[in-house]
């Protein structure tokens, strides 16, 4: 048996993880060989691979990005995609294919499998945390920490001087990252994609912040948008998944704070800071279980599934029910962080 695997989509801390994982388990117990596919779903559509074996996982459990590479490819939307891509494993004798990615990688994972009778299994990664069928994605663990460390850090400098900070993060659907590190770094506003924000209503919050004299820190999701009004986008370009490209209403809403307050206001874009790096210990411990388990269902050739964490455990769910639909975050959740806002 020659299995693929391949990483697509945003890169995530915990790739690395999976991939040791599968090729430990794989080769030691199953006597597998495996074959690595570059820069996401581009290797098998243009059959560029890389050698993938012990040696080659070796010390990589704790590096970020991947050693695969990844991109934003679609071969559905590539000319003769699906036969490409099916002519590529038949011409490198790969018998299945592992994909570790997102809501985009693993949609056409989904479509490979179940329309077009490739054998594929999928791991789920994303830091935005916005897969179903999974408590979890890996990623979601460091990025959180680390835009909590910003958070702790921008508090000592706010309230040296008095600013109004404002945290841009990750999260273009969903504000998970938003809502777990602005509550963990005690933010005073938190703005998610999921909910509309009152442009007034944020203003408040950060005077009456500054009533008790403290400096206010709002941390807004870049996927948040305001009751009146669009999406602040970077440009106009979208990628092949249809996807635009997004930062900037963090920008924008220290502008518009500062001009209905007069108080000053600046912004921090946390960016790709929240995806690269060392993946958290926990991080490490998902993905790692998640290899161990992904080898697993195709030795049972448990095709058109993926794993999945519910609870402690991992389980195995139909890949088409992660990718039909987006977890975001529930309105009780969002509710409950209230009490800490203004
Ligand atoms: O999906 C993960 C993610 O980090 C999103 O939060 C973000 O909108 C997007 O990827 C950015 O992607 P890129 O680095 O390709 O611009």
């Amino acid at each position: 048996m020659r299995v693929g695997v391949l990483t697509g989509g945003g890169d995530c801390p915990g790739l690395n993880a999976v991939i040791r994982a599968i090729v430990r388990k794989g080769v030691q117990e199953y006597g597998y060989e495996f074959t690595g596919f570059r820069d996401g779903w581009h290797g098998p559509l243009e059959g560029d691979t890389v050698p993938l074996d012990i040696p080659a996982v070796r010390g990589i459990l704790p590096r970020g990005g991947t050693i695969l590479g990844s991109s934003r490819t679609n071969p559905l939307k590539a000319e003769n995609g699906v036969r490409r891509v099916k002519e590529n494993l038949a011409k490198y004798e790969v018998d299945a294919l592992v994909a570790i990615g997102g809501e985009d990688t693993l949609g056409v994972a989904t479509a490979l499998s179940d329309e077009y009778g490739v054998p594929c299994v999928g791991v789920p990664k994303t830091i935005d945390n916005d897969l179903a069928a999974t408590d979890y994605t890996f990623g979601f663990d460091t990025a959180v920490n680390i835009a909590t460390e910003a958070i702790d850090r921008l508090h000592t400098t706010a309230e040296s001087h008095m600013r109004v900070l404002v945290v841009e993060v990750m999260g273009r659907h969903a504000g998970w990252i938003a809502l777990h590190s602005g509550l963990a770094g005690g933010a005073n506003a938190i703005l998610i994609p999921e909910q509309r924000f009152d442009l007034d209503q944020v203003c408040a919050w950060v005077e009456s912040r500054f009533k008790i004299r403290y400096a206010p820190i709002v941390v807004v999701a870049e996927g948040a948008m305001p009751k009146d009004g669009d999406m602040v986008l970077k440009d106009q370009s979208l990628d092949s998944f249809g996807h635009v490209r997004l930062s900037g209403v963090g920008e924008w809403l220290a502008k518009e704070i500062e001009r209905r307050t007069g108080k000053e206001a600046r912004t921090t874009v946390l960016g790709h800071v929240q995806r690269g790096g060392t993946p958290s210990a926990f991080d490490r411990w998902l993905a790692t279980r998640f290899g161990l388990h992904a080898i697993d269902a195709v030795r049972d050739q448990d095709w058109g599934t993926m794993v999945a964490l519910r609870g402690t455990e991992i389980v195995r769910v139909p890949l088409r029910d992660a990718t039909t639909q987006l977890k975001t975050v529930d309105p009780s959740l969002y509710t409950e962080a209230g009490v800490f806002f203004g």
